[in-house]
């Protein structure tokens, strides 16, 4: 069983957004999703899910409350809310890789490396940390804050999402912004990343290749010409 976390430190990255995008993709490649609502406040994720029915989504008040149920699935995706990386490290330990959605502004940059840093810092290995650019508005911008994630060190999807109007109103009919896309192409989180995924006792060798080959192919689909 895998666990991906959408975390950040700010609120209105595109966590919630990127959560609910994966878990429908994951659900398509017929693997066992579970949609961890963390904010119990917003329920963002769990009021989207309720709208069609169709991805399991629970709403926690408390993380610990979500490992009983692991057994039952393949991927447990944690839809966490903004927090400080103190709030975050309950979820960071147990998490298999996490990913932070940032701004491509140095305002949005420098306050998320912080964060991933701060993580560090408590004992989260760096390879499980990984950023993804969102609310993007042009390629120069987009090459511009590519540049600086770069120098940090930290891994980052080879793909960024850009602003759309049109993502909000699909999520509105409780839809994924995968859902929109005409022309797409498919990105995949990162081979380094995805090895990483299972830790050596979690699975059988064959299974856990498996597993990892299907991760492997999950992704965030794009617009191929979104500029
Ligand atoms: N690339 C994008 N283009 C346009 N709108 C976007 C994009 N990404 C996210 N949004 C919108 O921005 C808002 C915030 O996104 P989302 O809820 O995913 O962020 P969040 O990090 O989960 O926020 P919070 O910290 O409040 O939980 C939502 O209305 C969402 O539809
Ligand atoms: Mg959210």
């Amino acid at each position: 069983m895998t666990i991906i976390a959408f975390i950040s430190q700010k609120g209105g990255v595109g966590k919630s957004t990127l959560a609910q995008a994966l878990a429908v993709e994951a659900k398509k490649q017929k693997i066992r999703v579970l949609l961890a609502d963390c904010d119990f406040q917003q329920g963002t994720s769990y009021e989207w899910a309720k709208e069609k029915k169709r991805i399991e989504c629970r709403l926690f008040n408390q993380v610990k409350d979500i490992w009983p149920l692991s057994k039952n699935y393949d991927l447990i995706i944690i839809d966490a809310p903004a927090r400080t990386s103190q709030g975050t490290l309950e979820i960071a330990k147990v998490a298999n890789l996490l990913i932070q959605p940032a701004g491509a502004s140095r305002a949005d940059l420098v306050p998320a490396v912080k964060e991933f840093n701060a993580l560090v810092k408590l004992g989260i290995k760096k390879e499980k940390l990984l950023f993804v650019l969102n609310h993007i508005g042009s390629k120069a911008e987009e090459e511009v804050a590519t540049e600086y994630l770069k120098e940090t060190g930290y891994s980052y999807l080879p793909i960024s999402l850009p602003e759309k109007v049109s993502f909000r109103s699909i999520q509105n009919e409780g839809k994924a912004i995968t859902e929109k896309i005409r022309k797409e192409k498919l990105g995949t989180i990162p081979q380094e990343v995805s090895d990483n995924l299972y830790a050596p006792e979690a699975a059988p060798l064959k299974k856990r290749k498996e597993k990892t080959k299907r991760l492997r192919s999950l992704g965030m689909k794009v617009q191929e010409e979104f500029y």
